[in-house]
């Protein structure tokens, strides 16, 4: 090629986003790496000098001045002079003693499994087998349980949904809710605050009962936690809301149904469900993070199934809930339907 035509140099369609992604993976890279040192749990709101920080670390003292400046540049230290002390970002969301803290989706996302699934994908695609099946005994841990809280509680996603649910013209009179598949429990708990009347029922698998206390220890509430599995158990019943938060996705269409079919029947007449979701939209392609969950559900188990919302209408109206509408709650691309009996 020879031209003296500058503009070969200009790319006809911008590549930054994807930039973006590769400098971002690298960013996140280096954080997790850096939380598993343990240097969150050792820096303080005091400043420390580099040898003092090495020395407990058991580090080598030129080598964490690298380490500390990187961490600096991240917005994770502060650099004084010689001295370091930590932010309060990560204070908030790095050291184990905040409520905040995301050590465990930090731990989930990096897993070796998580990287497992997209590396499979291309396997998968050629139409070899990639997954286990879906154990819930085995995936529905007490850390996956706590990364969960851990994500709603740092994207500002339960202040959204709590508002958006005690608007809802249902909530003034109710007096039971229950959240299946609740998990942690933390949404209902903050439901409570806003009516402290509430009684709350979490219903989840026996091993998620350890979160769940947690989370009523932090933050002083009262729930009752019933233990059980939602294929094989009835739910309590005598509800005025049922929240279906981010549950079901392992399983086929026919299966959510028999459960919807229990929420169902666990509702009194005229109480409501709330099903939040990242719902695909009709072309199946929106939002990324629905279509890119929807794919990775796939390639590690067959069965899974993320619904568009209307796959998800069409499910409630066979049941018998008549559909009232959707929330939004905002940047995390989740949305709610609203569903009453
Ligand atoms: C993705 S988490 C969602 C937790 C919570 N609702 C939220 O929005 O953060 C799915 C929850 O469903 C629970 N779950 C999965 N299978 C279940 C079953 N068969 N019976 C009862 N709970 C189950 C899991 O233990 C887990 O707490």
């Amino acid at each position: 090629m020879e031209t003296n035509d500058f503009t070969v140099f200009q790319p006809q369609v911008e590549g930054k986003d994807l930039l973006g992604l590769i400098s971002g993976y690298q960013q996140a890279n280096f954080l997790y790496q850096a939380f598993t040192t343990g240097i969150f749990e050792c820096l303080t709101n005091e400043p420390q000098k580099i040898e003092d920080l090495a020395e407990k670390m058991g580090y080598q003292a030129d080598r964490t001045r690298f380490f500390l400046d990187a961490l600096t540049a991240m917005e994770l230290a502060v650099k004084e002079g010689e001295q370091y002390r930590i932010t309060p970002l990560a204070k908030t969301y790095l050291c184990r003693d905040s409520h905040f803290f995301l050590g465990d989706l930090l731990d989930m996302q990096f897993s070796i499994k998580q990287g497992s699934a997209w590396s499979m994908m291309g396997s998968w695609l050629k139409g070899n087998s990639t997954g286990e099946g879906h154990n819930p005994q085995a995936i529905f841990q007490a850390s996956f349980v706590r990364a969960m809280a851990q994500g709603v509680l740092s994207d500002n996603s339960i202040f959204q949904t709590v508002e958006l649910i005690s608007r809802h013209p249902c909530f003034a009179g109710a007096k039971n809710v229950l959240d299946l598949g609740g998990g942690h429990g933390l949404f209902p708990m903050a439901l409570q605050m806003k009516k402290p009347d509430l009684e709350i029922t979490v219903f989840d698998l026996p091993q998620v009962r350890e979160v769940s206390e947690e989370y009523v220890k932090i933050f002083e509430r009262e729930v009752y936690f019933c233990p059980g599995n939602f294929y094989e158990d009835e739910l309590p019943g005598n509800q005025d809301i049922i929240l279906a938060f981010d549950i079901l996705h392992p399983v086929v269409p026919a299966q959510k149904e028999q459960v919807f079919a229990k929420a169902y029947r666990a509702l009194r007449k005229g109480g409501y469900l709330f099903y939040k979701l990242w719902f695909l939209d009709e072309s199946r392609t929106k939002s990324r993070r629905a279509a890119l969950f929807a794919l990775k559900c796939k390639i590690i188990n067959s069965d899974s199934h993320v619904y568009t919302y209307r796959e998800a209408t069409e499910m409630l109206e066979k049941i018998g809930f008549k559909i009232e509408g959707m929330l939004t709650v905002g940047d995390n691309a989740s949305n709610i339907l609203v569903a009453r009996k």
